[in-house]
Parts: structure tokens; sequence; C-alpha cells
């Protein structure tokens, strides 16, 4: 190689690294300040479904639907003629939970799957690797094909090229992180009516579920656990566009309490939130991050947080079910979280509303815009990874241009502040033990 070809190489290997390189630093929450450039590379609606990979469809989906108040709307398996995988599809207000399953690769006919990107090779070091967990996050978009070409012109790497699926609907799918793909789904006829996408068939529910609902809607965020966050972050902005929109690292909440770094990005409507979090280590408790990480052999779907019009209901139903095949809750904080909760919140939650949080063990934070209310269940399944956090966002109505009120993303933030409030109301909770144990002397 020539001396000036030589320097060519060196110069393009040293902007491939810089172009590589992190392009932020983690600045802390006081320090963030919070624009919208609307830098999306191509047009994004919304959350379109999520898919979980499973042994065996049908159980868990029914678990879910139990759950969840989520009745199973549509079907592909082999009663439909798809002999490649059984896939369930589940239904609450927008929030769409598609659950599928492999069949023997001996009796599958490829061209009858629903999903033509299943992988039985995939599937299979999928469920032995994480257990339970989401396979795709799948958006919809104005053009699946624009969107695939693009995210890969941008450095994305390619798991499926784009699908015409019955001349309908056309799908592909690039890398997230992890085993976990963005699957982008577009119709070619707009609006579409109740379609979920070609090969499914609709399950009649009406005799056998009637009016299952407990006020579930929409996916707010999606959250994903990296063993690192910058070049996980790095990777997806650069493809999609999608812009910083809240972050917090573990001084801002306490390390010893968090563990964790974390960031969210977002689409230009600010409706597809994508938060990465990453382990801090050296603390003195374990990083729950880690812990998933070990769990789930690797980077993941961590959590999903799903918008209800009405918490308190949701979770009086979700709550009658956990002993009898729902999803049960995380421990609920000490009595002292609450009394602190009416300085915190007392302007936008009455008393009885408060005293209703502590009887169902709901969180409560706030930003500068709006309040969130949260909640978190144990882990799904088997590992200690996957859980649903259930969440009602309070405050930032704004007008469209149409004159519909809309609420605001991510309004109230993703509970930061619960880190600090928890670990100081159960301080509080333990201080007033240790003051009984001085009032009560041993053997009384
Ligand atoms: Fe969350």
């Amino acid at each position: 190689m020539g001396k000036a070809a030589e320097t060519n190489a060196t110069a393009a290997a040293a902007a491939q690294a810089s172009s590589r390189a992190p392009s932020f630093k983690l600045v802390g929450y006081d320090n963030f300040v919070r624009t919208n450039p609307r830098s999306d590379r191509f047009p994004v609606r919304r959350f379109h479904h999520v898919e979980f990979w499973c042994g065996d469809a049908t159980n868990v989906a029914r678990r879910f639907s139990w759950g969840l108040g989520m009745p199973i709307l549509a079907k592909s398996d082999l009663s439909t003629g798809n002999s490649v995988h059984a896939s369930y599809l589940l239904r609450s207000g927008h929030l769409r939970f598609l659950f599928t399953a492999p069949y023997s690769p001996s009796i599958a006919t490829a061209a009858s799957a629903a999903i033509p990107t299943f992988s039985h090779s995939s599937h299979s070091s999928f469920a032995a690797s994480h257990g339970l967990g989401v396979r795709a996050l799948a958006i919809e978009v104005e053009d699946a094909e624009f969107a695939f070409s693009t995210s890969v012109a941008h450095g994305a790497r390619p798991s499926s090229p784009p699908i015409h699926l019955d001349n309908q609907a056309v799908i592909a799918e690039v890398h997230l992180y992890g085993d976990v793909v963005l699957r982008y789904v577009s119709y070619k006829n707009s609006p579409h009516s109740d379609l979920f996408l070609p090969g499914f068939e609709s399950v009649d529910t009406t005799s056998s579920f009637p009016n299952l609902d407990f006020g579930i809607r929409r996916l707010d965020h999606a959250v994903g656990n990296v063993h690192e966050l910058a070049p996980a972050i790095d990777y997806i902005k650069q493809f999609t566009g999608f812009h910083d929109f809240a972050e917090f690292t573990a001084e801002d909440v306490g390390t010893s309490e968090s563990g964790l770094n974390s960031m969210v990005l977002a689409s230009n409507d600010e409706m597809v939130l994508l938060p990465l979090n990453e382990p801090v280590y050296g603390t003195k408790r374990k990083s729950q991050i880690q812990t998933y990480l070990e769990h789930n052999a690797g980077a993941g779907v961590q959590h999903l947080a799903l918008v209800s019009e009405d918490i308190f209901r949701t979770l009086r139903e979700m709550r009658q079910r956990s002993g009898v095949g729902g999803f049960e809750f995380m421990p609920s904080p000490p009595s002292t979280y609450y009394k602190n909760l009416k300085n915190r919140a007392g302007d936008v939650l009455s008393d009885e509303q408060i005293k209703e949080c502590e009887e169902l063990g709901i969180l409560v934070d706030r930003d500068d815009q709006g309040t969130l209310l949260q909640i978190f269940t144990k882990p799904l399944g088997d590992r200690p990874t996957i859980f649903i956090e259930i969440i009602q966002r309070i405050g930032c109505m704004l007008k469209d241009d149409e004159g519909k009120i809309y609420q605001k993303g991510g309004c109230g933030g993703f509970g930061k502040g619960n880190f600090s409030e928890l670990f100081k109301s159960i301080e509080e909770y333990e201080k007033t033990l240790e003051a009984r144990r001085i009032a009560e002397p041993a053997g009384a």
C-alpha cells in the first residue's frame, strides 16, 4: 500500500472509530435540557404490538389474558392452516400482545407462517438463552420498506428484509439489542380496519369472556437492559433518528438505591418511548440490572409499562387474580411512604385517592410537567427478568391542530423520584420499629 493510500486508510479508520465513539455523555437529571428536534428518520405512528416467544403459546396467552384483562382476539395456528407457529393475539384498547410458539419443524410448511420472519433456529436459541421474553417490539410506520432501508443505511443490523403480506401489509425487522428485534409494520391501505395481520383469524370472545377489560389502554414505554448504555443508545439513535427524552444517573437517586444509569429515547411525537438501562458496579447492593443480565443471559426487554385509564380499577381487578393464575406485585411500600405522599402530591390527589394508592400499593412520582402513578409486578415467568408496570399519567393535556385534546407523551416522567422516596420511607419505617423496640424492652 502506498503512503497516500495508507494515510487515507488510517484517516478512514479514525473517522469510522470516531463515528462509533459514544456521541453523548450522561449529564444527570438536573443538567438535562429537554428539547425535541423532531429528528425521526422515517414517519413513525405508534407502538403496534409486542411479540413474546414462548414454548407453548396457548398457555402463556391465556395466563396473560386472565391476568391483564385482555381478550384473545385473533389466532394463527394449525386450525387456520399455519403449520410453522402458533400465535395468539391479545388486545386491550391500543395495546396488542402476541404470543408465539413453534410447531415441530418436521411438519412445517414455511409458506403457511403468518409471521414469515419466524425462524425455528432463532426461536430455539432464544428460548434456551432467555426463557419467556419479548422477541419483537413492533411499531407501525408509514412505510415499512422505507423505514427498513433508511435504518440499514444508517447502521441498523438487518434481521429480516421487508416482506409483503398478502398485498395488505409489510413487515421488516432490524436488531435492537440482545436478541430483541425492532419490527416495522405498515399497511397498504390506510386507514385500516381491525385487521391485525393477514393470516390471522378472529376468535369469538363474546361467549367465553364477556366484557373482559381491566382498563389497560396502550403501551407507554418498553425498557431494555443492556451491558453498556452509550453504544446501545448511539446505535438506536443513529438509525431511528429518535431524540433524547430523559435520563438519570446513579448519582441522581443515590447509587445504592438504584444501581443503574438510564436514558430514554423518543420518537417525534414522544409516544414511542424506548428507555435503556445499564448496571452500575461497586455499589453496596448488587445492581438489579446486573441481576437481569445474568438471568436473561444478556440484554433484553426488562419491562413494559402499560397505561391504564383508571389505575385503581385495573389494580383491583389484577390483585383479585394474583393468587389464582394472574400476576403478583412487588411488596407495597411502608405506611411512612403514604404519610409523606400528602406533602408530595396532595395538590393533585385527594385524601381518598391517596388512601386508595396505599390500599393498592401504588407509587406516585412527578416531574416538572405532570404526575405519574405506577406499580410493578413481580417477574412474569420463571426467571427474575421481565416484568410489567401499570401506570396512569395525570396532567399535560394539550390540544392538537384539530382541537382534539390529548395527553403529552411521558407526562410525569418514569418514576425516578421513587428510588430515593422509597429508600427514605423504608428508613423512616425502620426508625419507628427501632423506637418501638426501645419502648418495649426485650422480654416484655
Ligand atoms: Fe417504567
